[in-house]
Formats: structure tokens, sequence, C-alpha cells
């Protein structure tokens, strides 16, 4: 058989991400399931992680599976000059699946062609986080009830944040998509995702500030200013606190709007918002154990 990765979102079809949808409410009824029994399962994070890596390696556990792996590359041989190419070649040796995060945009898509199990892309510089898209939609589905005629507002950077690049491809194959864009003009989204949402006919609108247009929102996602992709500091500082998103600025919003960050949040979601039951975001990561779980069950073919 052979071997499937998930490097980028657009490896799955349609079907395929509905199909793990039902998956992951499936495990979400009923976590603990034998699946993975007798396989061993590598996480390699070659970057900091505290909800991937920690939502994976509990849904390796519940799924009955054993993990080996590295939390931190400089306890491996890359600090003695082992190359990816070969802690790739080796790692795939011992274990029957591979779980990768890494800082260079492209790593995963080249890992998948050395290894010999699967590679399932963790996050790649700023390039695609595909298993974050799909706990998102599974978050979606669940609050909104649809993935159709979705309303939605990516707030912060959209220039280095692979999590809204991979949502803009995933929310694109559904009917109706409408997408705002807030963002200061040093971290728009990349003019390559808006020429693709022009080529499929999909509307979009940019916007510098969202006081007062996110009544129509169906779901609002706020992401971070990273401050690991810039090279220089000064240009970080000066955009690093452009949106806070308030509880007072929710009045006027839709009653079923909800609140998704992948997070870590710095200060862009003010703690005020934590006890408002639009704010989701504590939530979506929960259900990264349980698309996880479906996502690994899907590429191992267990199901
Ligand atoms: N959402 C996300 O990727 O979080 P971590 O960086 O903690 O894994």
């Amino acid at each position: 058989m052979q071997k499937r990765d998930l490097i980028s979102i657009t490896d799955f079809s349609k079907a395929e991400y509905l199909q793990i949808m039902e998956m992951a409410k499936g495990f979400e009824k009923n976590p603990n399931q034998n699946l993975l029994k007798g396989k061993v399962v590598a996480t390699l994070f070659f970057e900091p992680s505290t909800r991937t890596r920690l939502s994976f390696e509990t849904a390796i556990n519940r799924l009955g599976g054993k993990i080996i792996g590295f939390t931190d590359s400089s306890s491996s041989s890359v600090t003695k000059g082992e190359t990816l190419h070969d802690t790739i070649r080796m790692v795939s040796n011992y274990a029957d699946l591979i779980v990768m995060r890494h800082p260079l945009e492209g790593s995963a898509r080249y890992a998948s062609q050395i290894s010999k199990v699967p590679i399932i892309n963790a996050g790649d510089g700023a390039n695609q986080h595909p298993t974050q898209t799909l706990l998102d939609m599974y978050s979606i589905i669940k609050t909104q009830g649809r993935l159709d005629n979705i309303n939605i507002f990516m707030v912060g950077d959209l220039k280095y944040g692979r999590t809204v690049h991979s949502l803009l491809m995933a929310l694109s194959v559904f009917e109706n998509p409408i997408f705002n864009f807030i963002a200061p003009p040093e971290l728009a989204m990349p003019d390559e995702y808006k020429r693709f949402l022009t080529s499929k006919g999909i509307r979009y609108f940019e916007h510098r500030e969202f006081t007062g247009i996110i009544s129509e929102a169906d779901i609002i996602y706020m992401t971070r200013v990273q401050k690991e992709r810039f090279t220089d500091p000064i240009e970080y500082e000066k955009v690093r606190n452009v949106y806070i998103l308030r509880n007072k600025m929710l009045q006027q919003t839709k009653p079923t709007l909800k609140i998704l960050h992948p997070l870590p949040r710095v200060n862009e979601i003010n703690e005020d918002v934590d006890s408002n039951p639009k704010a989701y975001y504590f939530t979506q990561a929960e259900n990264g154990v349980y698309t996880r779980q479906a996502i690994i069950s899907h590429i191992m073919g267990l199901i």
C-alpha cells in the first residue's frame, strides 16, 4: 500500500475533511481505542510546541501506541551536524509514523520524500499547519453546525501565520465562504492567497481596524504576532500590540459567534474575554486530541 502523508491541507480532499470530522466526533465520544497497539510513533519537534505535541502524544496514548522522539533538537545529533535527511532516514527505520515540526518552510515535504513511513506536518515555518486546520474545522462544524457559508474574520499576523494560510485553503472548498482580513500592511495576507481566492471567485475584504465591522462574523480567528518570525526586533515592536480583542467589543456580535485562536496567545485576546461564552479557544485546543486521533487513524488506514 502506498504511504499517505499529510504535509499540506490540500493533500486531503473535501470528502476526507468530512470523514475526519466524523471520525473526530466518534473519538470525542469514545477516546480510548486500541487501534495503534503495537505501533511506534516518532514526534520530532525541532521548534517549540505545547498543544500540538502534547495533543498528538495524548492522541497516540489514547490509541494505544508507543511514542519516541525529541522535544528539542538540541538533545539530538542535529547538534553534531547531522542533517535533516539523515535524521529522517534513521527515524523512519524505528517508527511506523513520524510527526514533525520544523522552522523551515518545505522541510516536511522534503522529509516525506526521504521517509519510508508516513509524515504528518506539525508546522513548517510560515508555510502550513494542516492538523491545526482540521481541528479548527472540527471546532467550526461543532459550533456552527456547518462548514458552508462561513463568514470568518482573520486577525493579526496573516503574513507569517501558517494556521490562517492552511485554514483559508480548506474553507475555500466549501460553499460561499467570506473572508475578512484584519492586519497591518506589514502583516497582510500574502498576495498568493488573495490571488487564489480571486481565481475561485471567493469574496475577501481587507481592513485595518476591526471596531464596528465584526457584527456579521460567524468566526473571529485571532492570531499572535510571532516574534520568532521577525529578523528586526524594531519591526516586531511596531506591530506586536496592533490588535487586542476586549470583551466590550463583542456586544454587537452574533449570539452564535465563536472566537478561535490556535494559541499560544500573548496579549491579543484580553483575559476578560475568557469568561464570555463566545470564547472557544481552550475547547478548540481540546478538540485537537480527537481530531489528531482521527488524522492518525486515517493516515495509517486503521479505520
Ligand atoms: N497551536 C499550536 O500550534 O500551538 P503550539 O505551538 O503550542 O503547538
